[in-house]
């Protein structure tokens, strides 16, 4: 593997040791070992100070260890943890039409993770597309795009194009229909090729593949698309939700409604496993009793956590926060980029960006830069080999933005 540039210090060389011995390997994380977090910032167990420009893929939006969201989690936590659905409980009511009230819905069926929230979209979309669509039992069909990541699932890594993803994990679930991403025509064409067509699931900006920001007009278009054929227009705001881009959802960039909303991560301000699934009655009424469910899904925690998390993004203007430093970051990473070529485009949207790295997809500069970054007090990782993201919690200020538009060039002049 690749070269570790700074030394560590003997207690994190036997932390990381330890999670290589005991845990499985199925994720590969950049060498340095955290122990506590406050707002933008995070530290190491030696007690040196980053900012973290990662914020767990967008889930920490409202900043680390926020004090209003621990708050509830602590007060819920001592007083009623868990119930099961098997009986009421005295937060979930509040939060549900709290957060239907939120985002525009009339119901939302709660989850925990992105990727059980996205399996229950699915699943969700195809009830309802026999159910009330009409389309004959086992037929339906939805429409996905190519470079998506909605998760690690069984059934959502069969609509993958990630070979790391799907190798050796088949046999793989029936019923999808890849086209490009950022598309309409081949959308439209799709749409066309059946009448079992149930719903086209996107994610608004695609994240994992490396921040990529569809054309303007894109998302109206293809809902409108999709309305036409009486198809569900599916939009996966996991990574993208929760005033990440600058709205409290991306698709507000053109003014659209999705038909089913994934939510997950930045629900909770990373602070609890929170995921949900929204949509109107005509829709998440094909849902009834015992045909679909979780554990811990709507527990007195999640849904005590979720309220105070939403209700930050409202009360500290995230979405407008995200919008102003987005438009400073990427202005002063195109400055950067025209002083070193190392940088070879700049995209994004709000605070979700990436650089891409002038460099072959399996080449490990962008694993070093992102290595020298940490020398130097800030946390990024690269994504899909020449890519790096950048989005750091949405509490960021502008003076933290230009700190840390210094310690970006300064490390890739490093690699001049
Ligand atoms: C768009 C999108 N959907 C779904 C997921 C899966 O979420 P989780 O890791 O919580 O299962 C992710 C995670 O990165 C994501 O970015």
């Amino acid at each position: 593997m690749t070269q570790i540039t700074g030394e560590l210090s003997s207690k994190s060389e036997n932390l990381i040791e330890k999670e290589n011995k005991y845990g499985a390997h199925n994720y590969h994380p950049l060498p340095v070992v955290l122990e506590k977090g406050e707002g933008v910032f995070v530290w190491d167990v030696d007690g040196k100070k980053y900012f973290d420009f990662l914020s767990a893929y967008s889930a920490v939006n409202q900043g680390h260890c926020h004090p209003k969201i621990v708050g509830a989690m602590v007060e819920q936590a001592q007083k009623l943890t868990l119930t099961s659905r098997a009986f009421y409980n005295d937060q979930l009511g509040v939060y549900e039409e709290y957060v239907t009230n939120y985002f525009g819905f009339e119901k939302v069926l709660p989850m925990n993770t992105g990727a059980e929230a996205v399996e229950t979209a699915l699943k969700l979309c195809r009830k309802w597309a026999y159910e009330v669509k009409g389309i004959p039992e086992n037929q339906a069909q939805i429409i996905v795009c190519e470079n998506n990541f909605h998760g690690r699932t069984t059934t959502i890594i069969s609509f993958s194009n990630d070979q790391s993803a799907r190798q050796s994990f088949g046999p793989f679930t029936e019923g999808f229909i890849k086209i490009p991403y950022d598309d309409t025509e081949a959308l439209e064409k799709a749409l066309n090729s059946s009448n079992n067509i149930a719903g086209f699931l996107v994610e608004p900006i695609q994240g994992e593949a490396g921040v990529y920001v569809p054309s303007e007009g894109f998302l109206a278009k293809a809902k409108a698309l999709c309305k036409a054929r009486n198809v569900l227009f599916i939009a996966d705001e996991v990574q993208t939700g929760i005033a990440r881009t600058g709205k409290l959802l991306a698709v507000h960039h053109e003014n659209v409604q999705p038909d089913i909303l994934i939510l997950g991560k930045a629900i909770s301000g990373g602070v609890y496993p929170v995921s949900a699934v929204l949509a109107n009655n005509n829709i998440m009424n094909v849902i009834k009793p015992g045909q679909h469910g979780s554990t811990f899904g709507g527990n007195p925690v999640a849904a005590a956590v979720a309220v105070a998390a939403l209700e930050v993004v409202r009360e500290e203007n995230l979405s407008e926060n995200a919008e102003r430093l987005g438009i400073m970051l990427r202005k002063g990473l195109n400055e950067i980029a025209e002083r070193n070529p190392l940088i070879s485009l700049v995209r994004g949207k709000g605070l979700l960006n990436a650089i891409v790295i002038n460099s072959s997809e399996d080449s490990d500069l962008a694993w070093d830069i992102c290595l020298r970054f940490r020398d130097y007090g800030l946390l990024a990782k690269p994504t899909h080999g020449n890519k790096i993201r950048f989005a750091p919690p949405l509490v960021i200020t502008e003076e933290q933005i230009q700190e840390c538009l210094v310690i970006i060039e300064k490390a890739l002049s490093d690699f001049r």
